[in-house]
């Protein structure tokens, strides 16, 4: 939709799948552009999923191609760029909080341009809110165009005006772009961008367009980099893992593929985010056994435990078909950690239908989840349905779910005690009582005694003697 040189969203047309072809761009800067951070610096805050920070490093890089450098104290910085999320109510919340913070700071230094970017800016209410009512906001842009901020920011100060460009369409795949990496020894590698699952209270398939899968050679070739630049874990990006290749050439290549071919890469671990239930075949299951470097944990989002909710969210599989998997899963790799996201208080769900998500979790074993209160998002099908059930009671139904849930955390720690882990090592231990930590094979973090810094980013043994409910804790095992 355009509307006085602003390019604004719409619900409507992110809703629609038209079966076109994909564009795959490569990543070019026009010239003109290409100076325009010369001198400045930058500051990004990520908010929402890993798909986010991922956009975040793409952004960087793009920044820090037209010149900017990293500023360390954002308020300090000449461009501040807020990559947000519209998952749920809070996420949304949070943001304009910090736009309140940012405010005082622009009006004492009014060349510093703001940006909008991610989720948030791809929903109409919320564009129109930061036009209307944050009128200091200089950079208003969406998902499908990260690549053209550079284009952006020079119209922002060519103009003095504001920018609004937010695209609502399928997108496409960007390649080439360059990036700058949070960390140097784990890395995300996006396999494939968008959803078309539409969970009936799910934003997600309108603010990130049609599932798309990235070419196979293309990913292989960015883990073969990482892994030649000593790169030890990459962790596989999409909102729908397994759905991976069935949009590619006759779709015969699947996400159990991807994962073998990439196991010879030479990557040390592989870990990925997030599977669709329905969709996770028996190829990407039996992956978790045959291929060494894929780790034993599977994140499993089941949302419910209770057939008629199941289905009134659209989520395409039953409580027992999805039990099915997590047995499969068992008998394939017996000791594999399966954790979970799951909604509570869906509209019209009863006590008793939210009593079976709290058996399911006993039954699964889950030794981790996410729990939200459901929040309805505006253009949802479930925003428009029949919600009886006061915030007050969803929340104790959510302190029941949270007692179950926490007691899988410490069950899954449990049964280290006494083994040997292999850790990959993150840094200090935030207590800072001279202990580090990183996360095991079964993504466990895990803290164990060292000063020794030279082990970030290192793969090292640990033998656990205690667990607790949110970590283990062991000693280093001299190899
Ligand atoms: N694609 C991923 C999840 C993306 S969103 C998947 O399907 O696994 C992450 C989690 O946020 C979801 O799994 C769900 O549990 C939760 N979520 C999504 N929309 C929500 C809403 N409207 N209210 C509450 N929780 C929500
Ligand atoms: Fe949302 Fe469902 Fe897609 Fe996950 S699979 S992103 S919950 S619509
Ligand atoms: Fe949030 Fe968008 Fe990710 S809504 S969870 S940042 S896909």
């Amino acid at each position: 939709m355009k509307n006085n040189n602003m390019v604004l969203p719409s619900l409507k047309d992110a809703r629609m799948r038209r079966n076109l072809n994909i564009e795959f761009v490569k990543y070019k800067l026009e010239d003109k552009y290409s100076n325009v951070g010369k001198g400045k610096t930058y500051y990004i805050y990520t908010y929402g999923c890993q798909g986010n920070e991922a956009d975040s490093e793409i952004m960087a890089g793009i920044l820090e191609g037209v010149g900017y450098t990293k500023a360390k104290d954002p308020l300090e910085s000449d461009l501040v760029l807020l990559n947000t999320c519209a998952v749920r109510e809070n996420a949304e919340q949070r943001i304009w909080g910090v736009l309140g913070q940012l405010k005082g700071r622009k009006r004492e230094h009014p060349e510093m341009l703001i940006g909008i970017c991610g989720c948030m800016p791809q929903e109409e209410k919320a564009t129109n809110k930061i036009i209307n009512s944050y009128e200091f906001v200089d950079i208003i842009f969406g998902t499908h165009n990260r690549h053209n901020l550079p284009k952006l920011i020079y119209e922002a100060y060519e103009t003095n005006k504001k920018v609004v460009e937010v695209i609502s369409n399928e997108g496409m795949i960007l390649e080439g772009a360059p990036k700058v990496r949070e960390s140097t020894y784990k890395a995300w590698v996006t396999i494939m961008y968008g959803c078309d699952e539409f969970c009936t209270y799910c934003i997600v398939p309108y603010t990130r367009g049609k599932e798309r899968s990235r070419k196979k050679e293309e990913i292989i070739n960015e883990v073969k980099e990482l892994v030649s630049k000593g790169y030890k874990e990459i962790t596989l990006l999409g909102q729908n893992v397994n759905a991976y290749g069935k949009d590619l050439d006759d779709g015969s290549y699947t996400f159990g593929d991807l994962l073998y071919d990439l196991d010879k890469t030479g990557i040390e671990r592989i870990g990925y985010t997030s599977p669709h239930p329905r969709d996770m075949d028996l190829k990407a299951m039996e992956a978790h056994r045959d291929c060494k470097s894929v780790l034993k944990h599977v994140h499993f989002p089941v949302q419910s435990g209770n057939d008629r909710v199941l289905k009134i969210m659209n989520r395409k599989y039953t409580r027992e078909e999805y039990l099915a998997k997590i047995r499969k899963l068992h008998e394939l790799v017996p000791d594999i950690s399966i954790t979970t996201d799951i909604i509570v208080g869906f509209p019209g769900e009863t006590y008793e239908e939210f009593k079976d998500t709290v058996t399911l979790c006993d039954e699964a074993g889950f030794e981790g989840a996410f729990t939200f209160i459901y929040s309805p998002r505006e253009g949802t099908p479930a925003a428009r349905m029949e919600d009886p059930i006061s915030l007050e009671e969803k929340h104790k139904w959510f302190d029941e779910l949270v007692e179950h849930t926490n007691q899988g955390y410490l069950n899954g720690h449990m049964k280290f005690i006494g083994k040997v882990v292999s850790v990959l090592v993150d840094g200090e231990s935030k207590s800072g009582d001279g202990m580090m930590c990183g996360y095991s094979e079964h993504y466990k973090l895990t803290h164990f005694k060292s000063d020794d810094k030279s082990l970030v980013g290192k793969i090292v043994k640990v033998k656990i003697k205690e667990a607790k409910t949110w970590f283990m804790i062991g000693d280093l095992v001299n190899e």
